[in-house]
């Protein structure tokens, strides 16, 4: 088995479509991943399956490849990990992912915002146009920064983990503009669709980061590297301009007002 564990899980699915199969089972989207250069034992080692289930895994893995048996599958050396709902994060990446309540709070937003405003109307189109400038200056400038020019720079970019989460935030990016240019045409119906692709896009990418990506780096960060993430962020942070966040805070909460008052004023 050591030696698939050393091979491209791209290469071990297009040979042994099974595994792929069994990959998704476990909600390991290998087969989804647009990089694909990750070895196997990158994806058992990043997903930190509990012991016993990484061996079950590994022994479907083993079966997949060769039906007949033969492949000794390693014993897992894991230790369980926490129960899901209390996970917990070093000082440095719970700070990202108290980041993510507040893009989490604007993404919420999004049905409802595209549904209930007319995103051609002047009006409608301004608030769009706030939601846009949160998303550029929180999401993007103040969050995807610390990321892409500080933590992902303590591991291997060419991981796909990595280029996979980068090249999400090119994606939304793509998206940002998209929906700008279609506000100026007063297409309202194509900036509500690149709307809703960010908000399915930034959904997936931030749960993929809380639940996979920062345990996983959190595991294999030193205790000094830790501390020297926490002395960057705060440097970052303190760049920063305070009143352009308090700015983004306020586009959130007026939108809640706002959508929360349309839903009631529908109801009534
Ligand atoms: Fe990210
Ligand atoms: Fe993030």
């Amino acid at each position: 088995m050591d030696r698939y564990l050393e091979q491209n899980i791209k290469d071990i699915i297009a040979k042994y479509p099974g595994v792929g199969d069994i990959l998704n089972e476990y909600k390991i989207g290998c087969t989804a991943c647009a990089a694909g250069t990750c070895r196997l034992k990158d994806i058992v080692e990043i997903h930190n399956l509990p012991g016993a289930e990484e061996e079950k895994l590994m022994g479907r893995i083993a079966l997949a490849i060769s039906p007949k048996g033969g492949l000794k599958v390693p014993r897992s050396t894991r230790k369980a990990p926490p129960p899901s709902g209390a996970l917990k994060y070093s000082p440095p990446l719970k700070r990202l992912v108290e980041e993510h309540l507040l893009i989490k709070r604007l993404l919420a937003l999004i049905p409802r915002f595209v549904a209930s405003v007319d995103l051609r109307s002047a009006e409608g189109s301004g608030l769009a146009r706030g939601a846009l400038k949160f998303i550029r200056a929180y999401a993007d400038k103040y969050h995807h920064a610390k990321e892409e020019e500080i933590l992902f720079k303590y591991f291997d970019g060419g991981l796909d983990v990595i280029k996979t989460m980068l090249q999400d935030h090119v994606t939304g990016r793509g998206h940002v503009k998209a929906a700008d240019a279609a506000l100026a045409a007063k297409d309202g119906a194509a900036a509500a669709e690149h709307f809703i692709a960010y908000r399915e896009l930034l959904t997936e990418h931030i749960k993929k980061e809380d639940e996979i990506l920062y345990p996983w780096m959190d595991r294999n960060l030193t205790m000094k590297q830790v501390g020297e993430l926490f002395n960057k962020f705060n440097e970052a942070d303190e760049k920063f301009d305070p009143a352009l966040i308090a700015e983004c805070e306020a586009v959130v909460t007026g939108l809640e007002k706002l959508l929360g008052a349309a839903e009631t004023s529908l109801k009534a």
